[in-house]
């Protein structure tokens, strides 16, 4: 019997696979990496698999635990979290990124993971299809991973800073919450656009029983954003530049 055509990829996907494939550019023999979450992350962490069955070094963390099993099942040697442990490169989707190189990220859930290990790494690499670019965060609700005990009262507190809290539900189940790997939960807030990014990341701080906001600002140094075909590299406040002129880590 002949094989069931593959069905053709979205222009979406085309874009995320370009992107996860340029990532590898970046990548260097020996490094520690962090690698991210999301269907962007996956495609790098299986280009780098497939460059690691070729004979490159690399160890690294995941973001998530389906990262984790994503990694280990392409073949990427993983290490344990231990003091001291930095990583040389990051690689990450984000749900939006403006020309600051600003994130709204989480929409994976996967926020605490990601804040983590890019914090602690040199460089935080972005990679992106063209709908994540946006002139002012804030389209994509803002998540916030919550301890459960305290999720009425950041509701409340979320309400009065003028985001719209929706708790995220399971996907297989919609009358049951969904669950971060730490076993928190997911609020996403629907703020409309942010103008003051920074502002707001401080005073979602402030908020008890918020253990992380899903906005990643200072962390990026580069992303690379495929549109109509093209990757281009995109600095924070700089026109983003064809990504072959731009293969080196500064
Ligand atoms: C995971 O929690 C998120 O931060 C992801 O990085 C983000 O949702 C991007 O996902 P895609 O690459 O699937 O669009």
């Amino acid at each position: 019997m002949a094989p069931t055509p593959l069905a053709p990829l979205s222009r979406q996907d085309q874009e995320k696979q370009q992107a996860g494939a340029a990532a590898l550019r970046w990548v260097r023999d020996g490094m520690v990496l962090g690698l991210g979450t999301g269907s962007t992350s996956a495609q790098f962490i299986i280009q780098l698999g497939a460059a690691v069955r070729n004979g490159l070094r690399v160890q690294g963390i995941a973001t998530s635990l389906a990262s984790e099993a994503l990694a280990r099942q392409v073949g990427i040697p993983l290490l344990e979290p231990r003091r001291g442990l930095r990583f040389d490169l990051a690689v990450d989707g984000a749900d939006e990124l403006d020309s600051q190189l600003r994130l709204i990220k989480g929409g994976g859930g996967a926020l605490l993971r990601e804040k983590l290990l890019e914090t602690a790494s040199d460089y935080l690499l972005v990679v992106a299809d063209s709908s994540k670019l946006v002139p002012q965060l804030g389209r994509f609700p803002l998540p916030l991973e919550v301890v459960p005990f305290a999720l009425p009262w950041v509701q409340d507190a979320v309400a009065d800073l003028g985001g719209n809290p929706v708790v995220r539900m399971a996907k297989d189940d919609p009358t049951a919450y969904y669950y971060s790997d730490q076993k928190n939960l997911i609020l996403d807030c629907h703020f409309g656009q942010i103008a003051e990014p920074e502002q707001l990341a401080s005073r979602l701080k402030t908020i008890p029983g918020i253990v992380e906001h899903g906005l990643f600002i200072g962390l990026a140094k580069a992303a690379l954003v495929v549109r109509d075909g093209e990757t281009l590299v995109l600095r924070p406040g700089e026109a983003g530049r064809p990504a072959t002129d731009f293969m080196e880590l500064p």
